[in-house]
C-alpha cells in the first residue's frame, strides 16, 4: 500500500510517499525558514501563502523521484493539527481534493503523532512499547507508547518548550531565527566550567519540565557581562548542558518508572548532537537503548505523516476509511484524545 504524506502545520511544506512493502520511496521538502527569519519568528499568514505556491509541485516532484503516478498512491495522510489553522488547513485542503479525485481513503493525522513514530522509519527501530520524549519548539513531553494512538502522557513542560527555550535564548546571543542548530554550533567554542546555569525542576519529584527560567538566568548573565565572542560561546555551551542535563535525567525516571527499556527522541531539539551524546552514555549506562529519528527526520517532514498514515491504514480495516467529502483541521488537539488502531494493541 502506498500512502502520500502531506505536511504544512508550521514552516515547513513535507511531501513523502511511503509504501508499507517497500518503505520509504522518496520524499520532498520546502522549509520557510528564511523568509520567516527576517521577522524573527513564523508569520501565520505568510507560512499559509507558501504553502499554496509550494504543495503541489513538490507533489509532483515527489512523485517523478519515486516514478510514480497519482494512480499509484492508495492513500492519503495529511497534518490536522495541531498547528497554524491557515497552514494546515492548505496541506489538508490538497489531501482531501486528491482523495475525492482519486476516490481513496484520506487520513487526518495528529503532527506529535508523526513525530512520535518518526524513529520508526530507520534501522533499527524500536519495539512497543517505549518511552517518547518529544523536544519541539511548540512541546516538550514524556509520553509512554503502547501502540499506535496508545499514548499517556507521562509530564510535559509547565511553560516554554524546550526548543522554544532554545529560539529566545539563542536570540539573546544575538543568533538568526530559528536558533537552535546555531546556538548548538556556537556551544562548541564554549570553554567547559565558566558558567554554570539552574537546572529548573530537576528534583521536582514529577517528569514536568519548566525552561522559562533559564531564558531569564541567561538574560542576566548577558546583562551582567562584557558580551565577547568567547562569552557568548561559553553562555551558550552552559545553556545547552543545563537543558541536556534536565532532559536526560527526567527521560531516565520516565524509564525507570514505566519499566520499558526503549527511549525514542523526537522533534527538532533531537538534532542536538550533545543531547544524543550524553543521552546515548546515560541511557546505555542503565542497560537500556535509545532510538533516533534520521537528522532530516528530526525536524518537520511529511515522512513521518506518510509513515503514520501508513500505520494507521495498514492497521484498520481499509474500507472502513471512505474518500473524503469534507474536511477540518485542529489547530488545538490533545494527543492522547487519539484512539487507536487494534494491531498495535
Ligand atoms: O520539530 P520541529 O521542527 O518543529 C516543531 O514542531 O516545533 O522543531 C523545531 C525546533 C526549533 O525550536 C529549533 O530551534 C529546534 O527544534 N532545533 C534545535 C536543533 N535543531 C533544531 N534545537 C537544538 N539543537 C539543534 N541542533
Ligand atoms: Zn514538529
Amino acid at each position: 500500500m502506498i500512502v502520500l504524506g502531506i505536511e504544512t502545520s508550521c514552516d515547513e511544506t513535507g511531501i513523502a510517499l511511503y509504501d508499507t512493502q517497500h518503505g520509504l520511496l522518496s520524499h520532498t521538502l520546502h522549509s520557510q525558514i528564511k523568509m520567516h527569519s527576517e521577522y524573527g519568528g513564523v508569520v501565520p499568514e505568510l507560512a499559509s501563502r507558501d504553502h499554496i505556491r509550494r504543495i503541489l509541485p513538490l507533489i509532483k516532484q515527489t512523485l517523478a523521484t519515486a516514478e510514480c503516478t497519482l494512480q499509484d498512491i492508495d492513500g492519503l495522510a495529511y497534518t490536522q493539527g495541531p498547528g497554524l489553522a491557515g497552514a494546515l488547513l492548505v496541506g489538508a485542503s490538497v489531501g482531501a481534493a486528491l482523495s475525492f479525485a482519486l476516490k481513496i481513503p484520506a487520513l487526518g493525522i495528529h503532527h506529535l503523532e508523526g513525530h512520535l513514530l518518526s524513529p520508526l522509519l530507520s534501522t533499527p527501530a524500536p519495539c512497543f512499547p517505549f518511552v517518547a520524549l518529544l523536544v519541539s519548539g511548540g512541546h516538550t513531553q514524556l509520553m509512554q507508547v503502547n501502540g499506535v494512538g496508545h499514548y499517556k502522557l507521562l509530564g510535559e513542560t509547565v511553560d516554554d518548550a524546550a526548543g522554544e527555550a532554545f529560539d529566545k535564548t539563542a536570540k539573546l546571543l544575538g543568533l538568526g531565527y530559528p536558533g537552535g542548530a546555531a546556538l548548538s554550533k556556537l556551544a562548541y567554542q564554549g570553554q567547559p566550567g565558566r558558567f554554570k546555569l539552574p537546572r529548573p525542576m530537576l528534583n521536582s519529584g514529577d517528569l514536568n519540565f519548566s525552561f522559562s527560567g533559564l531564558k531569564t538566568a541567561v538574560l542576566t548573565l548577558v546583562n551582567k557581562q562584557e558580551i565577547t565572542q568567547q562569552t557568548r560561546a561559553d553562555i551558550a555551551l552552559a545553556f545547552q548542558e543545563a537543558v541536556v542535563e534536565v532532559l536526560t535525567e527526567k527521560a531516565l525516571s520516565a524509564l525507570s518508572q514505566t519499566g520499558f527499556t526503549q527511549l525514542v527522541i523526537a522533534g527538532g531539539v533531537g538534532a542536538n548532537k550533545q543531547l544524543r551524546e550524553y543521552l546515548t552514555d546515560m541511557v546505555t549506562a542503565k542497560g537500556s537503548t535509545v532510538f533516533y529519528p534520521e537528522l532530516e527526520f528530526c525536524t518537520d517532514n511529511g515522512a513521518m505523516i506518510a509513515f503514520a498514515g501508513a500505520m494507521r491504514l495498514r492497521a484498520s480495516k481499509y474500507k472502513d476509511h471512505q474518500p473524503a467529502n469534507s474536511f477540518t483541521v485542529k489547530a488545538r488537539w490533545d494527543l492522547e484524545m487519539l484512539t487507536g488502531t487494534s494491531s498495535s494493541e
